[in-house]
């Protein structure tokens, strides 16, 4: 019998037309390299979507406190050698249903913070760690796509602690022998960790491209909230509710939605859909999960882009993005950034810039930023400043200046450098974890749990 194990999570459907043959060829090779392979058919199981509570950290340590498949999948993760993902590409990313899954990995790790990489992040839960793989499948080639696809797995390899990844992304238009070339050595290869130079970049990718099409200086936005929190009040709502209000002193007609409510449920989808045909403006405001967007973002704009792909003459509307991390760095929100700059592209929806926001449990925690009617206050000052100016230049169909970006992403504490500031952060917010277990009955030594743990020969 084998000795390695390796464990997929394919998140093709059943309509992902002539994908099987992939599959077969990722099982294959995995079997001539020696693996026992175990397959999860994403679609096949009842799987539910994180909802940011953090129970998995402060009250059943290690193990997600919503009950379904995913605990036999993070037990099977935890005890395999190989993780392989197989999704199709969507905007250069995982596909909603694989998203659904990688949100609902973080009891894998533990909430406690350091530096790695010269970047905050949390620390390992376990010993061992399985190697991560991943096979994005596209249907026509797309470089920006294929790019984001790439440093996204590599950072997710970074952040849920796997100590090895190698990624591909084939096309389902190539022939099998051509797909099978491109995927052999993944299994063999080791790629090299994206760090703060490579996905810097995408920061600016996403500043202003208004296109010469003229727009109007007042007409409807919409606010899509895609925070999945559903016991307190997100950031993510803060945040866009402040640029809302902005615009709406700037005259301009204002509606917002929340995802939690319009995307679990079908008659939810056509309130979505008939609300963005409706806008002018379409602002997303939503929370970083895994260096990317949560499960009910990806999947409204998967619902948004099949809408607009299937009509032929398509209005023209601007999009701008809100999204808040909790490690400081703003930058580790890039890639992110980039894949809604792809959607907008495919959509055919003019890109007004994106506004990317450190440290948003730290400093916000849905807790309005105007505490005691003060804008002028830190350290909540700097962010609603920054969102008027982007909602100013957004109102009068200019440009948002760069700088704004700049301005969001300083530290909250005025005079302190931004390295001091990570270091108070790591230090408060690594008390913080403890008060919140303690509050709950959870020891130190508990919050160290490891659930899935696998005995091995060293
Ligand atoms: C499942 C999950 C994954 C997360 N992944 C990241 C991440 O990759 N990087 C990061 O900086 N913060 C991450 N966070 C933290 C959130 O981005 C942060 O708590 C944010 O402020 C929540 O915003 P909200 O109140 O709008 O939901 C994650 C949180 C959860 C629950």
């Amino acid at each position: 019998m084998s000795e390695k194990r390796a464990v997929i999570l394919d998140a093709l459907l059943p309509d992902d037309k002539g994908l099987k043959p992939v599959n077969d060829i990722i099982c294959e090779l995995l079997e001539q390299n020696g693996y026992d392979v175990l397959i999860f058919q994403l679609n096949e199981l009842n799987l539910n979507h994180c909802i940011g509570c953090f129970g998995c950290w402060i009250k059943t340590p290690g193990v997600c406190i919503i009950h379904d498949d995913a605990q036999k999948i993070h037990k099977e993760i935890m005890q395999s050698d190989s993780v392989v993902l197989v999704t199709p590409v969507s905007f250069g990313g995982y596909s909603s249903q694989l998203k659904k899954i990688i949100d609902r990995l973080i009891p894998n790790i533990l909430p406690h913070f350091n530096y790695y990489h010269d970047e905050i992040h949390h620390i390992p839960r376990y010993l061992h760690y399985p190697k991560l793989i991943a096979i994005g499948i596209q249907d026509n080639s797309d470089n920006h796509e294929t790019n984001t696809f790439k440093l996204l797995v590599g950072r997710n390899a970074m952040n849920l602690k796997f100590p090895d990844y190698s990624v591909e992304v084939v096309s389902n238009k190539d022939s099998l022998n051509t797909i099978r070339n491109q995927i052999q050595n993944l299994f063999n290869r080791n790629d090299k960790w994206p760090l703060k130079e490579d996905i810097l970049p995408l920061m600016s990718l996403t500043m202003p491209e208004i296109s010469d099409i003229n727009f109007e200086s007042s007409g409807k936005a919409l606010l899509i909230i895609g925070s999945p929190k559903t016991k307190k009040s997100s950031t993510s709502a803060v945040l866009g509710n402040t640029f809302l209000e902005r615009l709406n002193i700037k005259g301009w007609e204002t509606e917002s939605l929340t995802l939690n409510k319009n995307i679990m449920e079908e008659k939810g989808h056509s309130h979505l859909l008939s609300a963005v045909d409706n806008a002018d403006l379409i602002v997303f405001t939503f929370p970083l999960y895994i260096d990317a967007l949560p499960f009910l973002v990806i999947k409204s704009l998967e619902l948004i882009a099949a809408q607009r792909m299937a009509l032929k003459n398509l209005s023209n509307k601007r999009i701008f993005i809100i999204v808040n991390s909790g490690f400081p760095e703003s930058y580790q929100n890039s890639l992110a950034l980039s894949i809604c700059n792809n959607f907008a592209v495919k959509c055919g929806f003019t890109w007004c810039g994106a506004l990317a926001m450190g440290s948003g449990e730290a400093i916000c925690s849905g807790q309005p930023l105007n505490k005691g009617n003060s804008f002028s206050r830190p350290p909540g000052n700097h962010i609603v400043n920054a969102l008027n100016i982007a909602g100013d230049a957004i109102a009068k169909t200019d440009p948002v200046p760069q700088s704004v970006q700049k301005l969001i992403s300083k530290s909250p504490i005025p005079i302190l450098p931004f390295s001091i500031w990570r270091w108070i952060f790591i230090k408060m917010g690594n008390l913080w974890w403890q008060k919140q277990s303690n509050e709950n009955g959870v020891s130190k030594q508990d919050m160290l749990k490891r659930p899935y743990e696998v005995i091995r020969d060293s």
